[in-house]
């Protein structure tokens, strides 16, 4: 047989050329039929539909089809006609068959359908061939296209922060170290735990700009919100305020998400029918609410009345705490029943670097609180003053020395400038509807888990 062209499920399945010959090439998913004609459902990753293929057993012989089995690979050349069964519009009347790579029925792992998402984890390197994790994998190239389009229109640049750094932006002690055989660096150096810093050395040139790359915590928090590896999107702005941060957060949040529902609909309604009926709705309903911004005194005083009426909270609710996931959400879902925006935390709580209020104990933070998820954007006005900051710095026990550099920009042509980081899996948690943040991730780096 001559090599087949491919053309990808989804375009042939949605060109509706009924008589036309195609070629596509594909994954088993099952294999069915009985001596007279087989229907094979072969799926390629573009599209969550299997486009169902109709073999003539007769004519490609029954031994030939028999290594045709679930998670075989194969190219088909054949004409696309309009369905006589249910369950799909049109099919492919095969004409020949190349078997690429057989997969043994008796060692495949993916046989039946319906295997738990732990299961899946365990074997990671083959879950992109199901539809839950398939379509999670879509949408998630899809998203990283929606952030650098929306920064890309805006007259952002697109910043490359390094991976290794000498310096704990978040100052949280949570590194993961670089150690060579030879003192590589001559310093201590450690995986970034954000890009921040740096970032706003570029806001300080080209105004605005984002990075969007992994980032690395050694926090030993086996949550379904956490991951040692994970990517975060970062923007920087100069001259921009709180105000201005708050609203770039959510005009920013609500463009992924109409994205999402603009280019990932056959995608978004598998998942909504497998793993959350309510996700179409949740995801409509934040797109038509505007915000609630609301100060951390004021929230905090909202969570205390709800325990003095009898709620409870397994962590300790009062002004100065950091808030727990459970706090979060009850504003979200119980109280405003709206995305949060939560700003002005007590310094103690927050990083060096934001921008310290008159008031002497609060700091111009700002988390974006989400439904399911909790907080799914940190950020802040930055602290310009450099005095306020290298003494500030040096009160959180920030070696100095060590960001020079970061103190400098404030020495030379300081401005007022703000920025927040997504965490980009929290996001794809809030689209895909999925429970845990393993499962957005190709190959998750947890705790004691790196496998693949
Ligand atoms: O709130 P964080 O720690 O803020 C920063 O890193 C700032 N430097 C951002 C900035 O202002 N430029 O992290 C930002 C976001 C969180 O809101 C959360 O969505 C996500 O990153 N995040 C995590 N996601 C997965 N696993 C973890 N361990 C995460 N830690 C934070
Ligand atoms: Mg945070």
């Amino acid at each position: 047989m001559e090599a087949i062209k491919r053309t990808k499920i989804a375009d042939v399945l949605a060109s509706k050329a009924f008589g036309a010959t195609v070629h596509v090439k594909g994954w088993v998913r099952t294999r069915r039929g009985g001596k007279q004609v087989n229907f094979i459902a072969l799926n390629d990753g573009s599209t969550v539909h299997n486009v169902q293929i109709v073999v003539d057993v007769n004519t490609l012989g029954e031994e030939f089809l028999k290594p045709v089995t679930t998670g075989s690979c194969i190219g088909v050349n054949g004409i696309l006609v309009e369905s006589q069964g249910q369950g799909q519009d049109a099919e492919i009347q095969a004409k020949e068959i190349r078997i690429y790579g057989t997969a043994d029925p008796a060692a495949y792992p993916l046989q039946k359908k319906g295997h738990s998402f732990e299961f899946l984890r365990e074997i990671a390197h083959l879950r992109p061939r199901t539809n839950t994790f398939g379509a999670i994998f879509r949408i998630r190239h899809h998203m990283a296209i929606a952030i650098h389009t929306f920064f890309h229109d805006r007259g952002f640049f697109y910043f490359h922060t390094p991976i290794i750094t000498a310096s704990d932006c978040e100052g949280a002690g949570e590194m993961f170290q670089v150690v060579t055989a030879n003192d590589f660096f001559g310093k201590q150096a450690s995986l970034t735990v954000s890009g921040q810093l740096e970032g706003e050395l570029a806001a300080m040139a080209l105004g605005a700009i984002y990075t969007f790359g992994p980032t690395f915590r050694a926090e030993n928090s086996n949550t379904p919100r956490h991951l040692a590896e994970f990517w975060m999107i970062e923007p920087e702005v100069a001259f921009n305020e709180i105000a201005e941060n708050m609203q770039l957060a959510e005009d920013f949040i609500k463009y992924c998400i109409q994205w999402a529902l603009d280019h990932c609909l056959d995608d978004i309604r598998f998942l909504s029918q497998r793993v959350d009926k309510e996700l179409i709705e949740r995801l409509d309903f934040v797109l038509k609410q505007q915000f609630v911004r609301l100060s951390y005194t004021e929230g905090v005083k909202i969570l205390e009345e709800a325990v003095a009426k009898g709620h409870t909270f397994e962590y300790p609710i009062f002004w100065g705490a950091d808030l727990a996931s459970e706090h979060e959400r009850y504003l979200v879902e119980n109280h405003f029943k709206c995305p949060v925006i939560l700003t002005d935390y007590p310094k103690e709580i927050k990083s060096f670097y934001m921008k310290q209020n008159d008031d002497g104990k609060t700091v111009r933070a700002m988390d974006v609180l989400f439904p399911k998820i909790g907080e799914i954007i940190g950020g802040s006005q930055r602290e310009e003053d450099y005095t306020k900051l290298s003494e500030r710095a040096r009160e959180m026990g920030v070696p100095t020395k060590d960001i020079w550099w970061y103190l400098d920009t404030r020495r030379f042509g300081t401005a007022p400038h703000s920025g927040f980081g997504l965490g980009f899996e929290r996001l794809l948690l809030f689209v895909t509807g999925m429970a845990n943040i393993r499962d957005v991730i190709p190959f998750p780096r947890t705790p004691n888990n790196c496998e693949f």
